[in-house]
């Protein structure tokens, strides 16, 4: 057996090892100068107005909720394929997940979304999984038809476009996640939301850090969600190289897409549409005929050493979480079909084209077998 073939490796180094010591010896360690550099490169590269870095992904759109207002019984459209934390915060001041299936791109379904807008609807929060982006066109218009906010989640996309514009561009809010499997990772928990709105911006800012105005004035009840200069300068020097990162990444899907072709019991990722998406493989899912044979291929690539994944098995108005709070919730068939048969494949910018032939060498034996 071949060494170990993970479903993601860490970018890492010299330069960045550096500049963690400098940090250290630098004395500032929370809010400092890297972190300051650090959001304006960001909004920079996202050609966004504002940057707020904070703790996590869920912090900083839990600090987003409250500086828009979020109120108990507002609903916000969301699909319910993606990780659990994108609909954490918007409970967590009161409002209501309203889920929504996807389509075959593995994202929020804009025909279905138009079906679930009630009176009480607010907003909406696409999540561009997988590092595909959303059909904004359909989302922006429906937004627009029925006057609703838009948060876009680029937890697994940065970087990647929609019509030539960066993922996070497109809207008034989005959200970024740095965690350690993300395309930008600052080796640990790490977030921020972007925003065009200054008064959001500045509402975030002061709510992270203890409502602080000043250092010892309270404008408001804050948090402690701070982001600190060693993670600000990881992240700084990640940015400088995601878009060769993100290369690797697309180089990769290629070579799966040419050594996976035609393989019979086999649905590939939906290819980009040229023009219009600029998909950035956070990861890279296959759809199988069945969950016996999902499992079953997971199974037996696990024994080859080759980790693979599910994203995710359990769809977000399936967890019990959420069954507690809102009793049994609409079926949405292609979400609960898909969820049984998807399989997440080794996926990172430093994988070798050997690396990609073993795994897909591997699911051939398994499939035809
Ligand atoms: C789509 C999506 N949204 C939100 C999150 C939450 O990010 P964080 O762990 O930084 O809070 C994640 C990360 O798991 C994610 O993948």
């Amino acid at each position: 057996m071949a060494g170990k073939i993970p479903l993601s490796r860490v970018y890492h180094s010299e330069t960045i090892d550096r500049r963690i010591l400098e940090v250290v010896k630098s004395g500032n360690f929370i809010l400092g100068p890297e972190c300051k550099a650090f959001e304006k490169e960001l909004a920079a590269f996202f050609g966004v107005k504002h940057v707020v870095l904070s703790s996590s992904w869920t912090a900083a759109v839990h600090l987003l909720h409250i500086a828009q207002g979020l109120k108990p019984g507002d609903e916000i459209l969301v699909p319910s394929l993606t990780a659990f934390p994108s609909i954490e915060p918007m409970i967590h001041v009161g409002a209501k997940p309203v889920f929504c299936d996807i389509d075959d791109t593995y994202t929020i379904c804009p025909e279905d979304m138009k079906k679930r807008i009630t009176k009480r609807t607010v907003g909406i929060l696409p999540v561009h999984l997988y590092g595909r982006s959303c059909n904004m066109d359909a989302i922006m218009q429906i937004a627009k038809d029925n006057g609703l906010w838009i948060i876009e989640d680029c937890a697994q996309s940065h970087g990647a476009r929609w019509k030539g514009r960066r993922s996070g561009s497109l809207t008034e809010h989005a959200a970024f996640s740095f965690y350690p499997s993300k395309n930008l990772t600052v080796y640990g928990d790490g977030g921020a939301i972007a925003t065009s709105d200054d008064e959001i911006a500045r509402k975030v800012t002061m709510l992270r850090n203890h409502g602080r105005k000043d250092k010892y004035l309270h404008e408001k009840v804050g948090y402690n969600l701070r982001f600190n200069e060693i993670q600000g300068a990881i992240g700084r020097e990640q940015l400088m190289v995601l878009d060769e990162l993100n290369a690797g990444r697309r180089r990769a899907a290629e070579w799966y897409r040419r050594e996976l072709a035609g393989v019979k019991g086999l649905v590939l990722p939906p290819a980009d549409v040229n023009g219009e998406t600029e998909t950035v493989y956070h990861m890279f899912v296959i759809r199988l005929d069945s969950n016996p044979i999902r499992e079953s291929l997971g199974k037996s690539l696990k024994e080859q050493g080759i980790e693979t994944g599910v994203h995710y098995p359990v769809p977000n108005h399936l967890q019990p979480a959420i069954t507690e709070l809102y009793g049994q919730l609409p079926s949405l068939p292609k979400t609960e079909d898909y969820t049984q048969r998807i399989l997440s494949l080794p996926m990172f910018p430093s994988i070798t084209e050997d690396e990609v032939k073993t795994v897909a060498g591997a699911i051939k034996q398994c499939l035809v077998k």
